[in-house]
């Protein structure tokens, strides 16, 4: 079977190093892929803006099946148009992944199904929603609608940081905007939660806890991610029945009621507030770095877990776990959310030794002539699994010693929250 991954990310080297030890994958293609994608599938440098040309690619080469990482593709509709060309996908269509691509969508389903998240109101002009903010308190969570890539988000301590987050995303700084969404702060802690589905039937697919800020203690400017832990501390039983029935649930059946199913993986970003769950934000797609944290526990055979989701028969397939500890440091270019260097040689990977349950997952790498550059901001995830995080992750601090790039800097207290307790 010839399978495609869109994406060139961390979690989409996770998912190409999954299916590559899979017997029935004979051959792997990323789009466009990175220099760890390289090395076990064709990296194929392709617009991914011109679907036309993906379609012909497929096709020429007979793909059997497609798997698209991130959101933007997803958000523009590929699903629905590989489908139309009778192209197999796993991933949301256009109107399903509307839960990530517009939060104020994601906010009305909320409002109609009660599913519980931050109040909220949804302003025209700048005029209403200062007018509004006159009577709030502070501090108060503005965004933009549509997709920022993790940006668009602004938690303002005091009215003048409000005013400019509303006077900066109605002057179009993340697309143009017709409103934006003011939401009441939460104030608890956050849990990334991901679940599968074929559109009938609904799986559990982990928990983890991201790492979204850039320095140690979770400070500073906020990130895609420096690392993470799965599964997250705060589950148990009686709160995973509650973001199933509260959150999930309604949120399929909402879908189903406008007239569309979701297949695809679902990520649902929680605040858990004195044990209950809130809806901060959907995304359409696995977590990054969730995924390569997630992934490397999962047991059962995943080419099988994708077509069946194709197939609308994930219901009898199985997903089985190992039972242990993962965790996941995530390297960065220097200077890195700000301006950082591109294209700098890191040069010892191929020297580092990775024991049976360790791994590392290239994200913005490149190779050249036979070497890997950092071209990207967040570069190289190491992950490890173990018996307990405190041992995954001096793991993983090791191997990244023995690297020895001074090109990066990484968290060295990532899951502290569950290794210091
Ligand atoms: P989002 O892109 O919606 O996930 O927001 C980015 C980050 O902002 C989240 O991961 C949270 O840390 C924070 N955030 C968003 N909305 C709220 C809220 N209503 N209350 C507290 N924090 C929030
Ligand atoms: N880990 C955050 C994200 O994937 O959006």
């Amino acid at each position: 079977m010839k399978v495609g991954i869109i994406g060139s990310g961390g979690r989409e080297h996770a998912i190409c190093h999954k299916l590559s030890s899979i017997k029935k994958v004979k051959q792997l293609y990323c789009f466009p892929g990175n220099a760890g994608t390289a090395k076990i599938a064709q990296n194929i440098s392709i617009n991914l803006n011109n679907f036309d040309e993906l379609k012909n690619f497929i096709k020429l080469n007979k793909i059997d099946l497609m798997i698209i990482g991130p959101e933007k593709p997803l958000v523009d509709g590929i699903v629905d148009f590989l489908e139309e060309q009778n192209i197999k996908v796993f991933g949301p269509n256009k109107v399903a992944s509307q839960l990530e691509g517009s939060k104020i969508f994601t906010k009305n389903l909320c409002k109609k199904y009660n599913i519980p998240t931050a109040n909220f109101g949804i302003f025209q002009n700048i005029d209403d929603a200062e007018q509004f903010l006159k009577e709030t308190k502070y501090p108060i969570v503005i965004k933009a609608d549509g997709l920022a890539s993790g940006k668009g988000v602004y938690i303002c301590d005091k009215p003048e940081e409000a005013k400019i987050a509303i006077n900066e995303i109605f002057e179009g700084k993340f697309g143009i905007a017709n409103n934006l969404l003011i939401e009441e702060f939460l104030k608890g802690e956050e849990m990334s939660y991901f679940v599968i589905s074929d559109g009938k039937t609904v799986k559990k697919f982990g928990t983890a806890q991201d790492h979204k800020r850039v320095s140690e203690g979770d400070l500073g400017k906020n990130t895609g991610g420096m690392g993470a832990y799965s599964p997250s501390r705060l589950i148990n039983k009686e709160l995973d029945k509650k973001i199933l029935s509260k959150i999930i649930e309604p949120t399929i059946q909402g879908l189903k009621e406008i007239g569309t199913n979701y297949k695809g993986f679902l990520y649902a970003g929680l605040m858990i507030v004195e044990g209950e769950p809130y809806l901060i934000e959907y995304n359409v797609r696995m977590g990054d770095p969730e995924c390569q944290t997630i992934l490397p526990k999962l047991k059962s055979d995943l080419l099988e877990i994708f077509l069946s989701c194709c197939n609308e028969k994930l219901n009898e397939t199985e997903i089985i776990w190992h039972n242990k500890k993962s965790l996941c440091i995530v390297i960065c270019s220097n200077g890195y959310p700000d301006q950082f260097n591109k294209n700098v040689l890191i040069e010892n990977l191929s020297k580092i030794k990775l024991g049976t349950n360790e791994y590392c997952y290239h994200a913005g790498t490149e190779l050249i002539n036979e070497k890997i550059y950092a071209i990207g901001g967040r570069v190289l995830n190491f992950v490890c699994l173990s018996e307990n995080f405190s041992l995954s992750r001096t793991q993983i601090i090791d191997s990244i010693k023995s690297l020895n790039w001074n090109g990066g800097f990484y968290r060295k207290d990532i899951a502290y929250k569950v290794i210091n307790e």
